[in-house]
């Protein structure tokens, strides 16, 4: 863990409590939509992150601004702000991973669906300019409706013929990271221990967190699964009311976002069992992506997880969902091809 590890900046070493040191290799991480309400935070988190040593901030609209100011915490990495589409090739560049929160954020009354226009053709872009200039990155995924935006991605790449889909990952974490809270609270078990597979896919019933699966286990009726079922479906929902029309969720998705990064470059970096739950394509269902627990290596994806056994009403969400999460997938490819 982060924890464990202090960093020294002249020697790229990481010395663990004092005994075998071992190097670090340089890791280049972009963000692309660094600006906004996700980038922000996340930018912040990723220059705090001792696994990044370049951190490239890429927006249409005022990222020297924040790279100027994130550049001046003294952390690893070197950071560099780009903006607007002819900086986007530098930006990108040597990177390793890519995260990508560009895009609009839902307004009450929204589902993640009606972004689609607007946001589908913000990552069409964007993934055009990656095939271009590091087709070898990991991709992050954070703009919704990420049930469709993977599907885009995949199809630009395809296109481009440097589709490779052990790097390409919808960024689930935090329906896990708000599956997690929310049983905790519930269970009334040390939340820091909590482990809480959710698979499916990321918007409404499409968000399957599996409770009978959760650890530390606690003796929770049938109602209180279904309500925090319900909650972790709507979590999303749940921050775009209370936000009352500033927005979605963006410090916690933020967090989760930091969070999947850094399993993304520690899989890249040799470190063993680093598995998250995350939209990939996936042969776990009849649908060709699907989230799930996915172990994390040197090449991304390195072994996609079953779903482990399911209780009754996990079965019967599983097969519910699946109809939606088709037509999201197909929506994503369509668009890609038109
Ligand atoms: P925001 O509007 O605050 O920020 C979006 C940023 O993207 C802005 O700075 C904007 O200038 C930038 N942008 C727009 N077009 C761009 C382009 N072509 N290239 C680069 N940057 C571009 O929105 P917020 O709240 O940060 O949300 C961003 C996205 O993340 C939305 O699609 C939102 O729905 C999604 N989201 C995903 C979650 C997840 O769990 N995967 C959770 C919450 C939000």
């Amino acid at each position: 863990s982060i924890k464990s590890l202090t960093y020294s900046s002249s020697s790229h070493l990481i010395r663990r409590r004092g005994f075998a040191t071992e190097s670090v290799p340089d890791r280049k991480v972009a963000v692309l939509g660094a600006a906004g309400g996700i980038g922000q935070p996340l930018s912040l988190l990723m220059k705090l992150n001792p696994l990044v040593s370049t951190l490239a901030l890429y927006d249409i609209a005022n990222t020297p601004g924040v790279a100027a100011d994130v550049s001046h915490i003294n952390t690893r990495s070197e950071v560099a702000g780009y903006v607007g589409e002819e900086q986007l090739r530098q930006a990108l560049e040597g990177s390793d991973v890519v995260i990508i929160p560009a895009g609009v954020p839902r307004k009450p009354g929204m589902t993640r669906d009606d972004l689609f226009n607007i946001n589908a053709g913000i990552v069409k872009g964007l993934c055009e300019a990656i095939s271009k200039y590091c087709p070898n990155a990991l991709v992050n995924m954070i703009s919704n409706p990420v049930n469709s935006t993977v599907p885009i991605a995949s199809e630009v790449f395809k296109r481009a013929g440097t589709y490779d889909e052990k790097k390409l990952f919808g960024v689930t974490t935090l329906d896990v990271v708000r599956a997690k809270t929310f049983y905790a609270g519930k269970a009334k078990v040390p939340v820091a221990e909590v482990n809480v597979p959710v698979v499916g896919g990321h918007a409404g019933i499409t968000i399957l967190p599996l409770f009978s699966q959760a650890t530390p286990k606690a003796n929770l009726s049938e109602e209180e699964i279904k309500a925090l079922t319900r909650r972790t479906q709507d979590g999303g929902t749940e921050v775009v009311e209370a936000k009352a029309g500033k927005g979605s969720a963006t410090l916690s998705m933020a967090y989760a976002g930091a969070i999947f990064a850094d399993a993304c470059l520690k899989g890249l970096n040799g470190v063993p069992d680093v598995v998250e739950c995350s939209f990939v394509q996936s042969s776990v269902t009849e649908l060709p992506f699907f989230a799930s627990k996915v172990r994390l290596g040197k090449n991304g994806v390195e072994e996609i997880l079953g779903l482990g056994p399911l209780s009754d009403f996990e079965k019967e969400g599983l097969e519910k969902l699946k109809p939606e999460l088709k037509a999201s997938i197909e929506k994503g490819i369509k668009f890609a091809n038109q």
